[in-house]
């Protein structure tokens, strides 16, 4: 059965959010658990659809995953290696730490190719350049990767392309391989580092993570640790922005404002009054705003998941805005949907061109995640009527408790199953 979210306009949103655990951690550090002989505690874990499918694979290897409320246990001391060419490793893009984690633990891994957010082609060239420098073999066979390496060496590696996906994968094949690994241009987002932190824990000897070179001396083996994942800066952002279209006033808790300084410095060149405390941030609406020209980069950057939560607000800006993301080529499956509310928007290229519009509710369908995103913040914005948004399983792959958090915070917002097609067309 389908599900719906129902968006009411016209709110501002007043109160204080906690921010989980960040996604893009917690789909690292869970695989990564497998490298050690003994159990991990990971704290702050996100309640995510992601997390849900990423334990369930665990388990598929015979590894003990017990969780509750935001700690997960995880005991890989028996885990036994398989091959998952098909099945759950489709649900998610970030399956493919499978690989660097298994080749690391067993020295082979058959993955199926990963599903998830598909709002371009989405490559993996540069994480099997890495595996393949350290020695692995690599083939794909109906639509699977294959890997195996009799013993991975530590080798230099240079990324064509800044890779947070390869930057970790690389890191979790060579964590016990033999010899030193350096990852040359590697990605320096806060996950990156957080995943590096958990591996030194588990007796890795990693250092550099946050900067463009990672050196990773192999070890023979690792142990069980407890780690407390990093607040998501995505969720944070997106909280932050909604806070700005509906011109309300909101504490984002939980989150390291260093970690949020992009967005901070955009809002505030809009005209967003936002003040920075120690682990919460608060943003405070204004009735109006100036357009401003946003790059979407590579950390630290303003991030690329939060360009289409910020083209919603930049509709709710006096004059023409320039949104302009460098990391993908076509991420703008929002702009059409954002369309149907009246958004007076086009694409060029890599840039959207954005002028202000006055949003009015429609139907609409999330394509991905962070669409999902910019379509239930542009919903906030219209003055009247209830935004119907398709496809919340994206939006709940990302967001921890949405619907809870927005309507702690005053806003009018729920889910509702939406009838089978043949339904509907019964009327
Ligand atoms: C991670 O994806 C995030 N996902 C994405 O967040 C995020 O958008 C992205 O990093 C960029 O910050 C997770 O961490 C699970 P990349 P990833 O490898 O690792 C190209 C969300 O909304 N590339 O840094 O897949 C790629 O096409 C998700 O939470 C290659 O060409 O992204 C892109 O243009 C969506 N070859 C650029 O590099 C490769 O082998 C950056 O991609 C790998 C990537």
């Amino acid at each position: 059965m389908q599900e719906k979210l129902i968006v009411g306009g016209g709110r501002p949103l007043r109160g204080t959010v906690q921010i989980s655990g960040a996604k893009n951690s917690a789909v690292a550090l869970i695989p990564a658990a497998i490298l050690a002989e003994s159990p991990v505690i990971l704290d702050n874990l996100p309640h995510l659809s992601d997390v849900a499918i990423y334990s369930e694979l665990l388990q598929e290897l015979n590894a003990g995953v017990s969780r509750n409320e935001d700690q997960m246990n995880i005991d890989p001391t028996h885990l036994k290696l398989k091959e998952m060419p098909n099945g759950k490793v489709k649900l998610l893009r970030a399956s493919y730490y499978m690989m660097g984690a298994l080749l690391g633990r067993f020295g082979k891994a058959v993955i199926g190719l990963p599903g998830g957010c598909n709002f371009e082609p989405r490559p993996i060239d540069q994480h099997i350049k890495g595996f393949e420098a350290l020695g692995a073999t690599v083939s794909s066979e109906n639509g699977a990767i294959r890997i195996e390496a009799k013993q991975l060496r530590g080798a230099k590696i240079y990324l064509d392309v800044v890779s947070v996906g390869a930057t970790i994968n690389i890191m979790l094949a060579a964590a016990r391989a033999k010899g030193t690994t350096i990852i040359e241009n590697a990605a320096k987002e806060p996950e990156i580092i957080d995943v590096a932190t958990l591996l030194n824990a588990m007796g890795a000897k990693i250092k550099g993570a946050g900067t463009e070179t990672i050196r990773i001396e192999g070890v023979e083996s690792m142990h069980g640790t407890r780690h407390s994942i990093i607040p998501d800066r995505i969720q944070a952002g997106t909280y932050m922005v909604a806070a700005a279209a509906t011109r309300g006033d909101v504490v984002i808790d939980n989150v390291i404002p260093k970690h949020m300084e992009a967005v901070t410095a955009k809002l505030q060149e809009m005209g967003v009054h936002v003040y920075e405390m120690d682990e919460s941030i608060r943003v405070i609406g204004q009735p109006e705003y100036e357009s401003i020209d946003v790059k979407a980069l590579v950390y630290p950057g303003l991030a690329t998941d939060l360009q289409s939560p910020m083209t919603s607000l930049l509709t709710q800006a006096n004059g023409v805005s320039i949104l302009t993301d460098y990391v993908y080529n076509n991420r703008f499956q929002h702009v059409p949907e954002l369309q149907r509310m009246g958004a007076k928007i086009r694409v060029e290229g890599r840039s959207a061109i954005i002028e202000y519009s006055k949003l009015h509710a429609a139907r609409v369908k999330a394509a991905d995640l962070r669409a999902g995103a910019a379509l239930f913040i542009a919903g906030l914005c219209v003055q009247d009527g209830y935004t119907e948004i398709s496809g919340v399983e994206y939006i709940d792959r990302g967001y921890h408790r949405l619907v809870e958090n927005l309507a702690a915070l005053g806003a009018e917002v729920w889910r509702e199953n939406a009838l089978p097609k043949e339904k509907t067309a019964q009327g």
